[in-house]
């Protein structure tokens, strides 16, 4: 049985406490928390009597944990992330990894100092049964060369009252960004786990009707290797918003939404049919096949949430019997592209990968001036 320690119990980690108290990761305990707000704390113990630290060096010292979730807003990740690694305790962090990609890359440079302390990144949308058929369907090569991925992500709504809820919530000081860093910050892992990093990005960013300084709508053009082109769109402020993945290739295409997913493939390929077509139009057999998420699933995500997925798997790869289902190292790949997108959006120019970590430093210290000026980042 492991011991585990949940840092940060609010609205998240509370969640990840609750699950563990409650037993329902197999091999591992609830063996305390910590929280620099008492306030925090007591809620939780109310409900559940665990030992419980508002300082961090006490909790590790008294608890003695195999392993940490940290649910702690963003810029304190890296440091709490960080101290527990260099003791060799386990970290399952949230995401994201950092505010900044070379805070990630710190990170991740003590992770490697440290390689018998695991290090996962909550990466829960990795547990969707669609998400896991369309990196089988995209790997296998099902799909061929690969021409567009379209991802539309508006269903993230937010209104003027989600922004006032929280002190640290869409500012540049308190999460390093919005719409971007907070939620899509999931759906770009997914992105960049079927289809890699992008080559080149071009980005324009807008903050809509609500009076906060960070982004709540963003507008991206990918190039990758080999012919790959996408678009990436964010949005936060639509009613009956989209989820819809599309990846078309030479051999097949899906359509993924949130709980299905329609696969065609093409017999003979395009570049067959174009190879062959006798008339200015070509058509293929197209065959469909549909996947879903699947009732137990979608009713056990809804109850206990998504993310007792990935801290199950925390804990199987602790015990020796399971994986990891997100090496906390690959944080710093949606975090890049997020980056990129921010440089872009506010200077007009196309960003390459890899993105130099030093000026997204400076441009992020340039949003932070803006704000404590009292000024919207993005202005259209
Ligand atoms: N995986 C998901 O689907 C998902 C969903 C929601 C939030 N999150 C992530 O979880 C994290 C927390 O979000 P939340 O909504 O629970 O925020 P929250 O504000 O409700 O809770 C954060 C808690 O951390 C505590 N805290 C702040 N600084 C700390 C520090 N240095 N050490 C210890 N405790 C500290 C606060 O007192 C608070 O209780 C964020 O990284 C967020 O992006 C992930």
């Amino acid at each position: 049985m492991k011991n585990i320690i949940v840092v940060g119990v609010g609205r998240m980690g509370s969640v990840h406490a609750e699950n563990l108290y409650k037993g329902r990761v197999k091999g591992a305990r609830l063996a305390g928390i910590q929280d620099v707000s008492a306030e925090a704390l007591k809620r939780f113990t109310a409900k559940y009597p665990v030992p419980a630290f508002t300082d961090l060096n006490e909790c590790v010292e008294e608890t003695k944990p195999d392993g940490a979730v940290i649910a702690t807003p963003h810029y304190s990740h890296v440091p709490i992330a960080a101290s527990l690694l260099e003791r060799g305790i386990a970290v399952l962090t949230e995401k994201p990894e950092a505010a900044e990609i070379k805070e990630a890359l710190r990170l991740n440079e003590t992770a490697a100092a440290h390689p018998d302390a695991l290090f996962g990144i909550m990466y829960n949308q990795r547990t969707s049964p669609v998400y896991m058929k369309a990196k089988e369907l995209v790997s296998s090569g099902a799909l061929g060369k690969l021409k567009r991925v379209s991802m539309t992500i508006t269903d993230w709504y937010r209104s003027q009252n989600y922004y006032d809820m929280g002190g640290w919530r869409a500012s540049w000081s308190g999460e390093g960004g919005g719409v971007m860093i907070n939620q899509c910050v999931h759906q770009l892992d997914i992105l960049q786990w079927l289809v890699g990093t992008p080559l080149s990005i071009e980005a324009h960013a807008d903050t809509a009707g609500r009076n906060i300084t960070v982004e709540n709508e963003m507008y991206c053009y990918m190039e990758y290797p080999d012919g790959l082109k996408g678009t990436f769109t964010a949005s936060a402020h639509e009613l009956k918003g989209t989820n819809v993945l599309e990846i078309s290739g030479d051999k097949g295409k899906i359509v993924a939404g949130k709980y299905s997913m329609k696969f065609y493939s093409f017999e003979p390929s395009e570049c067959e049919v174009n190879r062959t077509a006798k008339k200015g139009y070509g058509s293929a057999k197209v065959r469909k096949k549909r996947y879903f998420y699947g009732l137990k699933r979608l009713i056990a995500d809804a109850i206990y949430g998504q993310q007792l997925n990935v801290l199950r798997a925390f804990a199987a790869a602790l015990n020796g019997t399971g994986e990891l289902v997100a090496a906390g190292e690959e944080g710093a790949r949606a975090l890049e592209f997020i980056n990129a997108a921010y440089i872009s959006a506010y200077t007009g120019e196309k960003v390459t990968f890899p993105v130099d970590p030093d000026r997204y430093s400076r441009t992020l210290s340039e949003f932070k001036e803006k704000e404590k000026e009292g000024g919207k980042v993005f202005v259209r």
